[in-house]
């Protein structure tokens, strides 16, 4: 956001989680209006549909609008491809509008269609900007594929003498196999850490989707000693009581279990490779 924007911009811009929501009802509703009678051989109701697609054409505007204002300074390729969708759906609302009111339906279908897969793309992306990629995560475990790693599949490593420790339930025993980032420390960060500090949050300006983010650390400096969990802020901060000021994540919050965070300790203490 710029420095001298005023309240009254900086709201709206503010308000774009909220406005979206309108364009997300309205273009289903306008989808049933059009398409709903065809299955029954009817014809659609233009007056319905004529009113509906101009209250989306408004919305889809604002919470385009907004989004660019909130959005503004932000760079990052999920913000990146969450924003070009956006402007391609606000865009297509406002063309829905005006085709509403043309004689021709087949070109208002087509723009309806668009819009319908266009607001599907840009919701996930958005979701991703402020949930991390947990879906997806959650469906690769569900289907047994493996977490992408960052430079493809890489051999197991053998386990450093030092780092036995609790490995107990199946999954830590399977992870004990290996050393590396992808395997012992990401599934951690996205499950219970990156939808506070990505891209678009930073909390602590502390990034934890990238290696430089967690190379480069948080506003304290660096948050990973290779070899040295104890002096490892990523690793300690979890292992702080609960109610402690500085537990991780803040204690309403999803928590690591005991193996996640052992596999935390695990990674920095076999020297934090990617
Ligand atoms: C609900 C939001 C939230 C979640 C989830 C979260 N954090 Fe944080 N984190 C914060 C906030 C806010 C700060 C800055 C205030 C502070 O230092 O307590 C912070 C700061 C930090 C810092 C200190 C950075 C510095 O240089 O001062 C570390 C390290 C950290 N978090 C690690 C983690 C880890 C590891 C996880 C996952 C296990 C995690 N956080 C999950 C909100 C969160």
């Amino acid at each position: 956001m710029l420095a001298d924007q005023s309240p009254w911009v900086e709201a709206f811009g503010l308000a774009h989680p909220m406005l979206l929501h309108a364009p997300l009802g309205l273009l289903p509703a306008l989808a049933l209006f059009e398409f709903g009678p065809l299955l029954l051989r009817r014809e659609p109701q233009r007056g319905a549909v004529q009113a509906l697609a101009v209250l989306n054409g408004i919305a889809g505007a604002l919470a385009m609008a907004s989004g660019l204002v909130l959005g503004g300074s932000h760079r990052g390729e999920l913000v990146t491809e969450h924003k070009i969708g956006g402007i391609v759906l606000g865009g297509l609302c406002l063309l829905v509008m005006v085709l509403s009111f043309r004689s021709g339906r087949l070109p208002l279908r087509l723009a309806l269609l668009g819009a319908f897969g266009t607001m599907f793309y840009t919701g996930h992306k958005g979701g991703e900007i402020t949930h991390g990629k947990e879906l997806e995560n959650a469906l690769r475990r569900l289907f047994g594929a493996s977490e992408p790693t960052t430079d493809g599949a890489r051999p197991p490593k053998p386990l450093q003498p030092a780092a036995t420790d609790t490995a107990t339930t199946n999954g830590a025993t399977a992870a004990a196999a290996a050393t590396d980032f992808a395997t012992l420390a990401q599934p951690v960060l996205e499950r219970v850490c990156v939808s506070c500090h990505n891209p678009d949050k930073r909390k602590g300006e502390l990034l934890l989707t990238t290696r430089e983010g967690i190379e480069k650390g948080g506003e304290n400096g660096a948050v990973v000693v290779a070899g040295k969990p104890d002096e490892s802020l990523l690793v300690t901060r979890c292992e702080l009581p609960a109610d402690h000021d500085d537990h991780m994540p803040p204690k309403d919050k999803k928590q690591p279990t005991a193996e996640e965070i052992a596999a935390l300790r695990r990674w920095v203490l076999a020297g934090a490779k990617f």
